[in-house]
């Protein structure tokens, strides 16, 4: 296998390669590294075949959109990744097969709820969710730090001790470690309970990353353009959340609420169906069509998406064009689907 991080700085890109086919996969790739990665690839004779975005990230522009375009690669994400235009969904135990090379995909969320580890020969690709003597943030963008403990306690340390450890982020100037180093050294984790580890953990002042506002809603939507204007974050988290149960119980009010579905046509009739009598206007297209919405700026409106995360958006969108009783489903269709409240395909 050719194994080599392509980015030299505090963000890593993997590239694995397999040298029997000579097709590569590329994780978590940056926008503007683009022609570096297509420069590495072609000295080592490589063709691209997948990209998978370890999570939804919030500190840098994916590349993965644009090797969709440029290249028709197949991007792989976790189940509850928010995007629309991931080609194949993975979940914890799948494997991702690129040549001779496998990589098993282990669920370890926390940092975010569509966070994966990566399993390959002798080494384990963390994402964000594990750093080196560190772990990755978990207060914002879905972050739970218990789900956390778990994952890294749970998941990563019941690999083999000498299995090698590649974050997806390092401040410190690291480039590898140990499951053993960490289990033993890292100061987050070792010896500490789940309980004080979230007390650590919510005790930690974090800055926000410097680009999140260009980069995070584009990458949780595959929006990037000038038509659409997303609200921030203190807008998105003001966003009224329902559960499944409160948006099936709030169905059989009188007036009903308008159920608006913002995600893209072919998921509305694909695998997770939509809910029926539900209005589906595209996110992409929600700021030219929101006048198709005028009879209900004061009556209430229960926004939906695959996820939860663009119909948080929407919702807080709508909110700031002056819609009143705007809310959302929480966990979107795929928390719907969980539940096995009714769908329509
Ligand atoms: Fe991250």
């Amino acid at each position: 296998m050719i194994f080599q991080e392509l980015n030299g700085t505090q963000c890593k890109t993997y590239l694995a390669g397999c040298e029997n086919t000579h097709k590569a996969v590329l994780v978590d790739p940056v926008r503007e590294r683009i022609d570096r990665y297509l420069a590495v690839l072609a000295y080592h004779g490589l063709k691209l075949d997948a990209i998978v975005d370890t999570h939804t990230h919030a500190d840098h522009a994916t590349a993965s959109f644009e090797f969709q375009r440029l290249l028709g690669v197949r991007l792989i994400m976790h189940r509850r990744a928010p995007v629309p235009r991931v080609d194949e969904y993975v979940d914890d135990g799948d494997s991702i097969c690129v040549g001779d090379v496998k990589l098993d995909v282990l669920y370890t969320p926390g940092h975010t709820p569509d966070s994966i580890s990566l399993y390959v020969s002798d080494r384990v690709l963390t994402g964000d969710v594990m750093l080196i003597r560190g772990t990755g943030r978990a207060d914002f963008a879905g972050g739970d730090a218990g789900i956390q403990y778990d994952s890294i306690t749970g998941k990563l340390f019941e690999l083999p001790d000498d299995t090698l450890v590649f974050p997806g982020h390092d401040y410190r100037g690291n480039t590898q470690s140990t499951i053993g180093e960490e289990k033993q050294h890292n100061p987050r984790i070792a010896g500490r309970s789940r309980k004080q580890y979230i007390e650590l953990m919510n005790s930690i002042e974090f800055p926000l990353p410097s680009k999140i506002q260009e980069v995070l809603q584009p990458n949780q939507t595959a929006i990037d353009d000038d038509r659409t204007a997303f609200p921030d974050l203190a807008e998105l988290s003001q966003v009224r959340q329902l559960s499944p149960g409160e948006v099936y119980a709030r169905l059989k009010t009188d007036p009903a609420p308008l159920l608006l579905d913002v995600r893209e046509p072919d998921e509305y009739t694909g695998e997770l169906g939509h809910i029926p009598r539900s209005q589906l206007i595209p996110l992409k297209e929600l700021s030219q069509r929101v006048g198709e919405l005028n009879a209900y700026r004061d009556t209430p409106i229960i926004v939906v998406c695959r996820a939860g995360v663009r119909s948080t958006t929407a919702a807080a969108m709508l909110t700031g064009l002056g819609f009143s009783q705007v809310s959302n489903l929480k966990g979107g269709m795929l928390d719907w689907n969980d539940e096995e409240f009714a769908v329509e395909r």
